[in-house]
């Protein structure tokens, strides 16, 4: 059996070499769908137990003498990377420090982003776990003050729509409809966040992309978990900043894309994607001075 996803209907193709193999197990303990057995000290591939092979390359990368070679599901023997020695990776001090001094950043020097920093950053996020391997995750890369403005004026023209359909007496004859949940989020927060956005506009401001050099849309493929591209998105905003760069998670974009067929079409995203985020990058034109401390809405232990 293999699961479907939006790449690919095959299961993985794990190959044990047996020459190499010590029959040391790890492979199988750690195998999440019990295609590789322990069978009495020997390694087996057994690709008819639970899900098959979802390919998610963990047998290859724990087999200390390589002996484990998996191909399908968009994986190959390629894909098995040196391990990069504790003493270069970070440590936890390090990886708090660059999270304490991450800021969303909604105002950039005139500096553009190298096209070799995207792609570096890309590469760190491709490293984010996937619920089904392989992923699922676009990237629609605006690289560019040009490019990131067209996404802007689209995304504003998309709003302008809104407030012209939600005329107030539309709005009190369709209000049953929307229900008490989704009513006061529109008429509380979309149609002014609308109303703002188009105000600035036409002032000259762009309070929703914030004239940033880049922004990069993130989407998961039909069928698949838009929780995946939502981690990608963190993953990728982590990255921008240890490479220098200041973000901001743009909420108020996707939304209107998702339900607009014809702009789906112009971006070329299938119309059947889920939107995800879209992130905003450039070089901070300032720095802050201090860190904040945050705490969430309720952290509790289960007694049971
Ligand atoms: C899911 C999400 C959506 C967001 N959407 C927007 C947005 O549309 N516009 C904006 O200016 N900031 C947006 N932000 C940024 C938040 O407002 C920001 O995280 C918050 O002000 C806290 O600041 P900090 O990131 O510096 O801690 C968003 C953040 C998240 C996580």
């Amino acid at each position: 059996m293999a699961i479907k996803t939006g790449r690919t209907s095959e299961a993985g193709r794990p190959v044990i070499d047996t020459g190499k193999c010590t029959n040391c197990g790890l492979c199988a303990a750690i195998c999440p769908t019990q295609t590789l057995v322990a069978d009495n000290g020997a390694i087996r591939v057994d690709p008819d137990t639970g899900f098959g092979c979802i390919g998610c390359g963990q047998c290859m990368a724990i087999c200390p003498p390589g002996a484990v070679a998996v191909t399908g599901r968009e994986l190959s023997p390629a894909d098995v990377l040196k391990l990069p020695p504790v003493a270069e990776r970070a440590t936890a001090d390090q990886l708090k420090a660059l999270m304490l001094a991450r800021r969303s950043i909604r105002h950039f020097t005139d500096r553009e982003i190298e096209p070799d920093v995207v792609e570096r950053m890309l590469a760190m996020a491709s490293t984010a776990p996937i619920g089904i391997p392989p992923s699922d995750v676009g990237v629609l890369v605006f690289n560019g003050r040009a490019r990131v403005q067209e996404l802007a004026a689209d995304t504003a023209e998309l709003m302008a729509g809104t407030l012209k359909f939600f005329q107030p007496w539309r709005l009190s004859l369709m209000r049953p409809l929307i229900g008490p949940v989704d009513f006061p989020l529109l008429t509380g927060f979309v149609l002014p966040l609308c109303r703002e956005v188009l105000a600035n506009r036409a002032a000259g401001r762009d309070v929703l992309l914030y004239d940033a050099p880049l922004a990069l849309l993130f989407y998961s493929g039909p069928g698949s978990d838009v929780l995946d591209s939502h981690i990608v998105a963190t993953y990728t905003m982590l990255a921008g900043e240890a490479l220098g760069l200041g973000s901001c998670m743009i909420g108020s974009v996707t939304p209107f894309i998702e339900r607009d067929k014809k702009l789906k079409a112009k971006y070329g995203i299938d119309p059947k994607a889920k939107l995800s985020t879209l992130l905003i990058f450039g070089y901070p034109k300032y720095k802050f001075s201090h860190a904040l401390s945050r705490t969430f809405a309720e952290v509790r232990q289960w007694q049971g």
